[in-house]
């Protein structure tokens, strides 16, 4: 899609967008041309409309000078104009637009609405993503491929709160291709390749780890994961250098990279099973990430790391009481073979800490736990630092990707030891209870003494009832928290 701002209507083709405020519906806006006035007028007057949030009316224009199709849509108080408010009526816009099947969209933006311009746009954008991708057949397929936004005064400001829109908007979108693929295309093989098209294009450094350097290191958890599999299991590890100082402790990011969760010999029941190809998730965030740092700027050292493996059922799988033996050395009894997530994090987060980070990040679609508790709007956040956790729980709130504490306590941190190994992976017998902490607790054992921040997304990257701005499945959760944090700590 082709963003332009203007300032002038100058295209008569597809939908014209006039967003009211409730305070410009006694004055409409200079921006707005006479015949839209004169109609919008009316209607106002007559009560039919009063712009208050989401409110929408629409109508064919039939003028010459003007696009063919009119969607006025009401954006509420000023006061009431957020980050999010804007982001879902973007969101709003560009459904309509969907809808009508406008190829173009004339979006009219009065100086109130370029304080959030950068949201209003990123919404609009979002909202365009395709989920049909693997379809043989898309000859028809309706994309928008103009917006133009026209402006009493076109600025670089505003120019530059667009570009960073479409930006971030590209990597919002290779994050949601991944983890909406399935996992027979999108395994581990295609994450290295993605991660060393990011590589090569930014100048990152980057390490692959296959199997036969992971056995020799001794990444016990990671390789009982993949045992399963007919696939290697890997390890990605990017670099980034942004600070002044090149020896400035990195944030060191760690995703989950499950390719498959069927749950192994604790095999999930049918209704589970049918989305675990995104159980990469936090990994494919990593990615987004990776993808935006150098184009952004950001003035941060930054490590990426994203364990890969796929979690089948065969006759070389892992099998509950399995001991195995993790990269840092503790033992794990294994109590449950789908907790696999926390098995792959321990030694992706033993090998980050070689980085000696400034802090460390781990996230991933670790526990049904976090989603029962918080649902599909907040990631939760644990950690062993609350100065860390606040300031990403505030970087959420910025960019309407909100996360929401859970503790981490010294008692069930204790329940994850076992019996007959150092650790053990569940908690068995009341695994039904706190396992968003418990796991956490597991992954603390693994931390040492750094500074900790730990975002469950297993509720919140892939949704059945999205946002305004999402599209059902991936939503890419944690991307713009993460990037806004990097920004600001
Ligand atoms: N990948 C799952 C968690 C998950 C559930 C992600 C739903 C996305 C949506 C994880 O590996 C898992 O299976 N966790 C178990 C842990 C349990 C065995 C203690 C869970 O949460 O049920
Ligand atoms: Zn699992
Ligand atoms: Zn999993």
């Amino acid at each position: 899609m082709k963003v332009r701002i203007h300032k002038n209507i100058h295209s008569h083709e597809g939908l014209l967008v006039a967003p009211i405020f409730v305070e410009q519906a006694t004055k409409l806006p200079n921006l707005f041309p006479e015949e839209i006035k004169n109609f919008l007028g009316k209607i106002i007057a007559n009560k039919e409309f009063k712009a208050k949030n989401g409110e929408q009316i629409s109508t064919y224009l039939n003028q010459k000078n003007l696009p063919e199709k009119l969607l006025a849509i009401g954006f509420g108080r000023v006061k009431n104009y957020n980050v999010r408010t804007a982001k879902e009526l973007g969101g709003k816009i560009g459904k309509y637009a969907k809808f009508a099947k406008a190829k173009e969209v004339t979006l009219l933006m009065t100086h109130e609405m370029e304080s959030m311009a950068e949201e209003l746009v990123e919404g609009l954008l979002m909202s365009q993503y395709e989920t049909d991708k693997l379809k043989s057949k898309r000859k028809d397929v309706y994309v928008l491929e103009n917006l133009n936004i026209v402006v009493n005064k076109p600025s670089k400001t505003l120019e530059s709160k667009i570009d960073r829109a479409q930006t971030m908007n590209s990597a919002i979108t290779l994050v949601k291709d991944l983890v909406n693929a399935p996992s027979n295309v999108v395994d581990s093989e295609y994450m290295v390749a993605e991660a060393r098209r990011i590589a090569r294009k930014n100048d990152y450094k980057i390490v692959i780890l296959g199997e036969p350097q992971l056995k020799k290191m001794g990444w016990g958890g990671l390789l009982a994961v993949n045992q399963g599999s007919a696939k290697e299991p890997k390890c990605i590890a990017l670099q980034y250098d942004g600070a002044k100082n090149r020896k400035e402790p990195p944030v060191v990011i760690v995703g989950k990279g499950v390719i498959f969760d069927s749950g192994g010999y604790n095999l999930k029941p049918s209704g589970y099973l049918e989305n675990m190809h995104q159980d990469m998730a936090g990994g494919a965030t990593v990615l987004g990430i990776f993808e935006l740092l150098k184009k952004l700027g950001i003035k941060k050292n930054v490590v990426g790391i994203i364990p890969l493996a796929e979690n089948l059922i065969g006759g070389k799988s892992y099998r509950p009481s399995d001991v195995i033996k993790t990269f840092s050395g503790l033992t794990v009894e294994i109590t449950n073979t789908d907790a696999e997530g926390r098995l792959i994090m321990a030694d992706a987060i033993t090998y980050g800490a070689q980085f000696k980070p400034k802090y460390i990040i781990t996230l991933a679609t670790l526990t049904g736990s976090a989603m029962s508790a918080l649902g599909d709007r907040f990631a939760a956040l644990v950690g062993n630092d609350v100065s860390l956790k606040n300031k990403i729980q505030s970087a959420g709130r910025e960019v309407d990707e909100l996360g929401w504490p859970m503790p981490l306590h010294r008692d069930y941190i204790k329940k994850m030891e076992s019996r007959v190994a150092d650790l053990r992976n569940i908690d068995t017998g009341s695994e039904r209870f706190a396992g968003c902490s418990k796991a956490a607790a597991f992954l603390s054992k693994f931390m040492e003494k750094n500074k900790w921040c730990h975002m469950d997304i297993a509720g919140t990257a892939f949704v059945e009832d999205a946002k305004e701005y999402q599209t059902k499945g991936a939503t890419a959760h944690g991307l713009q928290m993460l990037i806004r944090f990097l920004e600001k700590y």
